[in-house]
């Protein structure tokens, strides 16, 4: 399978509580979370998945404690020095979306090698969301748009640069976007989950996929529109 396969984005809730309920410090289950997340992409692949979309740290999750920020920050950075190998092995493709301009230096430094080294992956697009907000992506593109008044939808989703998502997964149990993709997200079949995301493995992975394909999309029509080389 490659970048053409379906689009799913991941909202991964829940790490918090998964630690809590175990005794440990809240930054145990983003640890346990990130191991999640290995498991996840290796699996993609094969059911078929050609871009997945995580949802890392909004542009909300500032607000966080400074502990818990830093603990954020310090694991996807070393997500990024410690997979971009793994990665470019196993043919994928890692990027990240989102704000630059208010990360740690050496997590931009981190983000820009692995992106290089790993820019040629053709197995899976992985995208990682951070100091993401939707709102803002929205609001950053419309100022563009500003400068070509016959921009169309195929136009200004191109200019948010993400492609439109296919199936959104909420682990965690609460049943929101949260500010993630609200463009990209207009037709996507949702699925929310209780479990908490360190639970989440390919097994669930799998299991979403199935329901996903046993889903009738009409995208407002009377039957599914047929695929693009059909028309
Ligand atoms: C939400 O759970 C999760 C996050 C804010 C962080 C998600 C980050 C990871 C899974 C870390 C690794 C990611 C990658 C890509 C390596 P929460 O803390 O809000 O949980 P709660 O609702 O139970 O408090």
């Amino acid at each position: 399978m490659n970048q053409s396969g379906l689009h799913l984005a991941i909202i991964m809730d829940g790490n918090g509580r998964w630690a809590e309920q175990r005794g440990l410090p809240r930054p145990a289950g983003h640890r346990a979370g990130a191991r999640a997340v290995r498991a996840v992409v290796e699996a993609a692949p094969a059911l078929g998945i050609g871009t997945l979309t995580l949802y890392a740290f909004s542009a909300d999750n500032w607000r966080r404690p400074p502990r818990e920020v830093a603990a954020l920050m310090g694991l996807l950075r070393r997500f990024a020095i410690q997979e971009a190998q793994v990665l470019a092995k196993a043919d994928v493709r890692l990027s990240f979306i989102g704000r630059r301009d208010r990360l740690p230096g050496p997590m931009l430094e981190a983000m820009a090698k692995s992106e290089a080294l790993t820019a040629t992956g053709r197995s899976l697009h992985l995208r990682v969301a951070v100091d993401y907000s939707a709102r803002d992506a929205l609001l950053h593109a419309a100022r563009h748009l500003a400068q070509a008044p016959a921009a169309t939808r195929e136009g200004f989703g191109a200019l948010l640069g993400s492609p439109d998502v296919d199936l959104l997964v909420r682990t965690g149990g609460d049943q929101r976007l949260s500010d993630f993709l609200l463009w990209e997200c207009a037709y996507a079949e949702l699925m929310f989950l209780p479990v908490a995301w360190p639970d989440f493995g390919p097994a669930d992975l799998a299991a979403c996929v199935g329901d996903f394909r046993a889903r009738d999309r009409r995208f407002g029509g009377l039957t599914a529109p047929a695929p693009a080389s059909a028309r």
